[in-house]
């Protein structure tokens, strides 16, 4: 049996480096190749043969229920826990044991709400079974595993150090981080201490280390991608649209472009890398959008062209602006002539006048 009946699923972040995309959305929620980022995620342990999940909910906690309700569209049963005060990634995991049905030595699936992977979640369950670990972690390989937790192996892959998010030279001992996808033995989640905030990074699994407890790691070099900023993000949508990222939930066939049912656009508009275009949004004569999310009811007025960026629910961005690598909160305007570039990030419901900004120089 490689299969793992119940998933939990930490989704109660504040989602800080992706706003403004997160002031009115929890990041679980935003949606990526047309659908709330966490559908994805919900489908790929579907079909893994996962039958029971528990969201662990903090921020926004009351959007998640009635989009998703009892998750029997996907196919799941689906129940929330929302934390009174945020309880940190363990504190999390240990709130919601009370509604888990395995039994002490079965294996639980635990997911951090913001990776897309391809992940092949049987095999982590099989390589938790049969290395008869306690714990067992998807580990990926970055260039610059700084800004994760650092996950050395011996050569049997098992666990030997956890560093989340070193601070000095020598503790980048390896480029194997943590991939936020576990298995638990059921048991060890009881162990963790109620009540009170609990990181599982810096605090479960090096005491669970210390203690000898068998973590054992499974590396591999599926696509892997932590979609914490606004430029992963937009990213992460366009592999979801190209199929590069693997998902049963993308609504319609993979290809260069996704246009949603309602969305309107030019005959001449070009469409290209990934890009997505949210329910309702417009797209005007002779824009160019590349590799970007218009999100529902984004307008983007003629001969606009917007590269690698996201244009929020109800935003517009004005004729000839261009946008790279930029990100446009819900509501925000940009008037026609504007250049953004260069990870600029437009808060919600701003206004930006007509020729008001520009990089490059004038002939
Ligand atoms: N319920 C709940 N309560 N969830 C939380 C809380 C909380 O207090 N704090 C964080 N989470 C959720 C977030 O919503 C996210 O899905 C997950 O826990 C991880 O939190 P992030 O804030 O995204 O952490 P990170 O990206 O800096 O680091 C984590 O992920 C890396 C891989 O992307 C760590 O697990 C690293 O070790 C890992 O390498
Ligand atoms: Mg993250």
């Amino acid at each position: 049996m490689t299969q793992a009946q119940e998933a939990i699923l930490l989704v109660g972040g504040k989602g800080t480096r992706l706003r403004p995309l997160t002031v009115n959305t929890p990041k679980p929620m935003v949606p990526a190749a047309g659908v709330p980022f966490l559908t994805h995620q919900l489908a790929r342990a579907r079909a893994a043969g996962v039958e029971h999940v528990v969201l662990a909910t903090s921020y926004l906690a009351e959007v998640f229920e009635p989009y998703f309700g009892d998750g029997s569209s996907l196919g799941l049963h689906l129940e929330y826990v929302t934390e009174v005060e945020p309880l940190g990634t363990g504190g999390a995991i240990r709130n919601v044991a009370s509604r888990l049905r395995s039994g002490p030595d079965d294996p639980v699936l635990i997911f951090n709400g913001d990776i897309l992977t391809g992940l092949d979640i049987p095999a982590l369950v099989g390589t938790h079974r049969s290395s008869g670990a306690d714990v067992s972690l998807h580990l990926t390989r970055v260039e610059d595993p700084r800004a994760f937790g650092l996950v050395p192996t011996d050569a049997t892959g098992r666990v030997t150090a956890f560093l989340e998010k070193p601070q000095t030279p020598e503790e980048i001992v390896t480029d194997q981080i943590n991939a936020g996808a576990y298995v638990f033995r059921r048991s060890v989640i009881d162990r963790i201490p109620a009540g009170r905030p609990v990181s599982v990074e810096r605090e479960t699994f090096p005491e669970l280390l210390s203690s000898g407890a068998h973590l054992q790691g499974m590396v591999d070099s599926t696509y892997w991608l932590d979609l914490g900023t606004p430029q992963a993000f937009v990213r992460g949508s366009a592999d979801l649209v190209l199929g590069r990222a693997p998902s049963p939930a993308v609504p319609g066939r993979c290809g260069d472009r996704l246009v949603l049912p309602t969305a309107t656009v030019a005959a001449d508009a070009k469409l290209t890398g990934g890009t997505v275009v949210g329910e309702g949004a417009v797209v005007g004569e002779g824009a160019r959008i590349s590799g970007s999310t218009l999100l529902d009811g984004a307008v983007v007025e003629a001969g606009a062209v917007v590269t690698d960026s996201l244009v929020g629910a109800g935003a517009r961005v004005g004729a000839r602006t261009v946008l790279t690598d930029a990100v446009v909160g819900d509501g925000a305007v940009i008037g026609a002539d504007n250049e953004l570039r260069d990870g600029v990030r437009v808060w919600c419901d701003a206004t930006l006048p007509a020729g008001a900004i520009r990089f490059s120089s004038d002939q």
